[in-house]
């Protein structure tokens, strides 16, 4: 069954489970096909603080515990009852597949009941998606996703069609924010104790050599970095001089790798998504680079089941068939198809 371009306002409830946000966001889609956010509800996980990384089998059961309340939060902001959704969406990977399970199971089961189309979403498009409310998104443009997981620069080249020209050679670019904040001892989670602490830190005061200035491609590489931010803080450097300094180098090298990419494919505009994506700094450099740059609005960088109905309202109204009823979650899915 599939969910036609609407008449009337076609309500998507979306889920993302994939990690340890427990996601759940409403999205109206209109005749005219714009998409507006109604609801986005997340539970974020505490429980993994103890073990310094996220446990596979504790942010699972968390999830089951956590999906019927966050989804019922969800529809409450939005004002419905869950008869008046139109279609569900889910992320099925990449992700923990405990994890991703019980979203996917969850919203499969949801849509079976009411009798509505289900979409089996992925993760990065829901990400790329993010930003979709924001701006209208004509292909071909950029999409940089940048969070805890993921440091890839597609080329979007079409509705639905993403070429990966770019990715890290190593760490992700959040992952590299929260390990120096772990070592400089700013906290958890690491993006925004840096962003914090770089206001009132120097961002000359500690030198970082910029990563991969002599490539012609479109990689990012985050490990020197952190490398060099142990050596620095183990020489003495203050958390607020390192912290300031490396979120300047890290922003200039994500800003001058997607800006030659925009130069040698001309493209004009880039969507900058994923957790690092709430970074101010970086949100000023992208803004002021030249490039049309649109972000995701509040609440819609990091993880979130809002994000997930936006990449359904893309499937529904790009005429994809919805599918994913008998997808499995899948550990490992690259987005990249042409
Ligand atoms: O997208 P996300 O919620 O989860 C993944 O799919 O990975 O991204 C989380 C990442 C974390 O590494 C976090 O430190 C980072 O996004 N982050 C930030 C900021 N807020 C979150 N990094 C830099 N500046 C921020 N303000
Ligand atoms: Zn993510």
């Amino acid at each position: 069954m599939k969910a036609e371009p609407p008449n009337e306002p076609l309500l998507i409830l979306g889920i993302d489970t994939s990690c340890d946000d427990t996601g759940v966001g409403v999205v109206a889609l209109q005749p005219g096909g714009q998409v507006e956010v109604r609801a986005n509800r997340i539970w974020s996980q505490t429980v993994h603080a103890a073990y310094g990384g996220v446990m596979p089998e504790l942010a699972s059961r968390e999830h089951v515990e956590r999906i019927d309340a966050v989804m019922q939060d969800a529809l409450e902001e939005a004002g419905i009852g869950v008869a008046d959704l139109g279609a569900v969406a889910a992320t099925s990977g990449p992700g923990l597949v405990g994890a991703l399970l019980v979203g996917l199971m969850y919203g499969k089961g949801l849509a079976q009941g009411l009798g509505i189309p289900f979409y089996a979403a992925h993760h990065l498009e829901g990400h790329i998606f993010a930003a979709a409310g924001e701006a209208e998104l004509q292909p071909p443009y950029l999409a940089l996703v940048v969070s805890g997981g993921h440091t890839h620069l597609f080329d979007v080249v079409r509705e639905g069609e993403y070429r990966l020209i770019g990715a890290t050679r190593d760490d992700a670019a959040g992952e590299a924010f929260d390990k120096i904040a772990r070592l400089s001892g700013l906290g958890y989670p690491g993006g925004p104790a840096i962003a914090e602490a770089a206001r009132r830190g120097n961002p000359k005061g500690v030198t970082f050599k910029e990563p991969m200035t002599g490539q012609s491609g479109y990689d990012f590489s985050f490990s020197g970095l952190k490398t060099a931010a142990l050596l620095a803080h183990r020489a003495g450097a203050g958390g607020e001089d390192l912290a300031a300094s490396f979120q300047a180098v890290a922003v200039k090298h994500l800003l001058k790798v997607t800006l030659r990419a925009a130069h040698d494919l001309g493209r004009r505009t880039v969507v900058v998504s994923g957790g690092v994506a709430a970074n101010q700094a970086l949100r000023e450099a992208f803004g002021a680079s030249g490039l049309r740059a649109v972000f995701p609005g509040k609440g819609l960088n990091t993880d979130n089941g809002a994000m997930i109905a936006l990449a359904g309202a893309a499937a529904i109204r790009a005429g994809r068939e919805p599918g994913g009823l008998a997808d499995g979650a899948t550990a490992y899915a690259p987005l990249a198809n042409v």
